[in-house]
């Protein structure tokens, strides 16, 4: 990844598993004392490149990286191997959370699982992305989801975390909010290059599906994706947390 590393409290790769259920591990890295904590929030549509860009910017800054659309996928697919209808919005709420979701936060080694079972790839199939809109606008469902995901971001002493509502609801007082977009044709070809069914139309009826979970934090600095490759991204979002970084924490190095 292109760019210097930043001086960060974790290295990253240092943490590979964090229980987001029942038991939680505690990090023995975690700092109880919040506002020396860097959280970079990540939202925007699907196919703007939230996940490698996140990724990468947490390699590059050495920190953590949360996933929260694989936890959403893992409930659903969870639900679809139970033959819960995922439209059917009592079944789902009343089993938001049965399911033990665990996930990685090493973004070189992200990986989910449900009641031990690696749910990795399973989780990225066009059943469960047909289906994981309609869990996720179940309110309990957010409910639980959400209360985990800020509790895997305050156990972290540094974390990008990607999703749709990390700036608004998740972490809204993340120091670093970056909303990534890119026109719908960039995105839909970007989907279709990691996922050879999907269409235009799937990321189009997904697009107004999400919608209501989708807004992004008025102090959100966005990047259009458009024509850029994944280094200029991860660059811009390092280049706004180093900024951040320096004002916020400007007693810790950076190198
Ligand atoms: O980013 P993704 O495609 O893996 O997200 C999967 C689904 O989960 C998508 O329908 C949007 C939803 N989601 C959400 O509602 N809130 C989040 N923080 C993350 C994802």
């Amino acid at each position: 990844m292109a760019g210097p590393r930043l001086a960060s409290p974790l290295a990253a790769g240092s943490i590979t598993r964090v229980k987001t259920s029942a038991g939680l591990d505690s990090d023995t890295d975690s700092e109880s004392d919040t506002s020396s904590r860097l959280v970079v929030a990540v939202d925007g549509p699907s196919g703007a490149g939230k996940s490698s860009a996140s990724r990468g910017a947490a390699v590059a800054l050495g920190l953590r990286y949360l996933d929260t659309g694989a936890m959403y996928r893992a409930l659903t697919w969870w639900l679809l191997e139970r033959g819960v209808d995922p439209g059917d919005t009592g079944a789902v709420a009343g089993l938001a959370a049965e399911p033990v979701i665990e996930v990685s936060t090493d973004p070189q080694a992200p990986w989910t699982t449900v009641d031990g079972t690696d749910v990795s790839a399973a989780i990225r199939t066009r059943e469960v992305t047909s289906a994981v809109s309609a869990v996720a606008a179940v309110p309990r469902v957010r409910a639980h989801l959400i209360a985990m995901q800020r509790d895997i971001i305050a156990r972290a002493s540094g974390i990008v975390a990607e999703g749709r509502d990390i700036g608004t609801v998740v972490a809204p007082d993340a120091p670093v909010k970056v909303f990534l977009t890119a026109d719908g044709a960039a995105r839909a070809s970007r989907r279709a290059a990691e996922a050879s069914w999907s269409t235009r139309a799937d990321q189009d009826r997904r697009d107004r599906l999400d919608a209501a979970q989708s807004e992004k934090a008025a102090d959100a600095v966005v990047i259009d994706s458009t024509g850029l490759g994944l280094d200029e991204v991860v660059d811009t979002i390092v280049r706004l947390a180093r900024e951040r970084a320096g004002a916020l924490f400007p007693r810790q190095k950076s190198r």
